[in-house]
């Protein structure tokens, strides 16, 4: 990179972590699309979590993410952090939520076109389930996906399972809520059955936790009656 475009980065990552700075220490904020006023967090992921996000999007070298659950967008900001500091050619962050016009008023969207990266930022107003099969019938392929949508088993393990498929082989799938049953028992069915691995799980003490899975390097060449309880 030349010096110029040094300078761009870190000017784009400086606004997008002045977003993040602002939002986590007000907690709430105003809709611009119907003045409604928000409370942003426990929905929105706590500013450890996301910064834990963050260093994995940095410690891949991603370029290409996936988020599923847009919300009010604080994990995606710390995605979008993670990949303009990467400063690959053309990062990309496609994010999903069926309820970002409604629920959230556009918060989210709201967010990142302040933080200055709406435009690296694909938003499908879709629900996971329709969407992530149609992404693999187009071939698309991702680096890194984080996940924070539907938390019930189904919705989970549908999540899980294509993204195992659209997330390169021994790529990274950062999963919120894992003190939830369901999303246990969804992951625990990648690494018993899938030949996932669990990277890091944050700290058995916190009532909220999060877990970080790598899916497999390797081609699946188990047999088509393969199953492991998990
Ligand atoms: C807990 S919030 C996400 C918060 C977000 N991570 C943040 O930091 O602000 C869960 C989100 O998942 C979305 N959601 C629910 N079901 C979904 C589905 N089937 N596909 C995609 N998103 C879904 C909700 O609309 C909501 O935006």
């Amino acid at each position: 990179m030349s010096s110029g475009q040094i300078a761009d980065q870190r000017s784009s990552v400086r606004r997008v972590r002045s977003v993040i700075e602002r939002l986590v220490r007000d907690g709430t904020a105003v809709a611009r699309s119907d003045g409604t006023v928000h409370s942003l967090f426990p929905v929105a992921v706590s500013a450890a979590e996301s910064e834990a996000l963050r260093e994995w999007v940095s410690r891949e070298g991603a370029t290409q993410a996936i988020e599923i659950g847009l919300g009010y967008a604080i994990s995606a900001l710390h995605v979008c952090e993670g990949l303009l500091e990467n400063a690959g050619p053309t990062p990309r962050h496609v994010v999903l939520d069926p309820h970002q016009a409604t629920r959230f008023a556009n918060c989210g969207l709201q967010f990142l076109e302040e933080a200055g990266v709406a435009e690296l930022v694909e938003h499908h107003a879709e629900e996971s389930q329709i969407a992530l099969p149609r992404f693999l019938s187009e071939g698309r392929s991702f680096h890194l996906a984080f996940v924070d949508g539907n938390h019930r088993f189904d919705g989970v393990f549908l999540d899980l399972v294509f993204l195992g498929r659209l997330v390169r082989a021994g790529g990274i799938v950062f999963v919120d809520d894992y003190h939830l049953p369901a999303i246990k028992r969804a992951a625990s069915f990648c690494v018993t059955n899938l030949g996932w691995m669990l990277e890091e799980v944050s700290a058995a003490d916190d009532p909220h936790q999060w877990a970080v899975l790598r899916t497999s390097a390797f081609p699946d060449t188990q047999p088509f009656d393969y199953y492991v309880d998990f």
